[in-house]
């Protein structure tokens, strides 16, 4: 059993959690996810990793309850559990096999857009740590749904923009990056983690500024197993499953508008169907080993 040992809400309807669970916390790497479930007939559900600390053995999850398993996640409280806490899967952020030296000489802009903001938290503290001091941008619908702004600010040149205005910038993280290169910064790489299509469309602009982007797939998965097949993406012209090549692929090369079509049929049977018989042996990623039948 793994321990909730705190259990707190960041904002309406996102919940954080800080789990016991030591051997992940030892592993891991900014980028990477855990699988959670809560007993034995609950569903498998992968999460980012929000943060960890390697001498307290703990990891820190942020989620917002969507389906039936995310909203009993949501009941629990400090001192109960759940039964499988399975990770680091996926591969590590790029930039963590990157030499620290000429990391240093790169100008990293993150983009975390509402919930997506947790998962760009271990990447911005991993290179502070490196003495990498980058700039990254937190958008939100309005002032409420602001999350981690002090955990960021320790670790990062925080802007903040919300959609509607009501705290710090206004306009969506788009307008925020345009306003930042009008200002004269220029950047050598972007992050973009947020909802898939923010990320469709920070794309677009850092194809226009010449910025090369990485993104994150992590809402298209499903089991993160490489088993289901949900998280099939085209990535340039080439096929991947999110849960076993990434989640993190270069974004100017993401086949979004594909992505999103995908996310919408895997809800229903008969789209999960369809999509079997459209993609044949080629619908699921494998063992989440191997990289499977592709
Ligand atoms: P949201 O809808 O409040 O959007 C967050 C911000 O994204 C907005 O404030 C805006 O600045 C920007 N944005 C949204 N639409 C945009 C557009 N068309 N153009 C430019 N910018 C745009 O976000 P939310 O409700 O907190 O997001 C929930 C989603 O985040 C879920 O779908 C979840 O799957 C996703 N998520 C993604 C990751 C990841 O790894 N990529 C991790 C956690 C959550
Ligand atoms: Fe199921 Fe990747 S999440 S194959």
């Amino acid at each position: 059993m793994y321990k909730i040992l705190h259990a707190d809400k960041l904002a309406a309807n996102i919940y954080r959690m800080v789990i016991d669970a030591p051997r992940v916390a030892k592993h891991c790497l900014p980028g990477q996810f855990i699988i959670v479930k809560i007993d034995e007939e609950g569903e498998r559900i992968p999460l980012t990793i929000c943060d960890y600390d390697r001498e307290k053995g703990t990891i820190t999850i942020v989620f917002q309850p969507i389906g039936a398993s995310t909203q009993q996640f949501a009941k629990l409280q400090t001192g109960d559990s759940f039964m499988d806490f399975v990770g680091p899967l996926g591969k590590p952020s790029e930039f963590c096999e990157e030499d620290i030296e000429s990391l240093k000489q790169k100008k990293i802009l993150f983009v975390a857009g509402g919930v997506g903001t947790a998962p760009v938290y271990p990447q911005v503290k991993w290179l502070k740590e490196q003495g990498v001091v980058a700039d990254a941008i937190i958008g939100a619908k309005n002032k409420d749904l602001v999350i981690l702004e002090k955990e960021f600010e320790e670790v990062c040149n925080l802007y903040v923009t919300t959609d509607d205005g009501s705290y710090k910038r206004k306009g969506m993280v788009t307008q925020c990056i345009q306003d930042l290169v009008d200002e004269g910064k220029k950047y050598d790489v972007c992050v973009a983690i947020g909802p898939m299509i923010m990320m469709k469309f920070v794309c677009k602009l850092t194809k226009e500024l010449g910025i090369p982007t990485i993104v994150s797939m992590n809402p298209i998965m499903v089991d993160g197993t490489g088993m289901c097949g949900a998280c099939r993406l085209t990535v340039g012209d080439e096929v991947k499953f999110a849960c076993v090549d990434g989640p993190e692929f270069d974004g100017h090369l993401v086949d979004f508008d594909q992505a999103m079509k995908r996310q919408q049929m895997y809800k229903t049977e008969e789209g999960r169907a369809l999509l079997k018989l459209q993609e044949g042996d080629t619908h699921h990623g494998g063992c989440g080993n191997c990289g499977g039948d592709k």
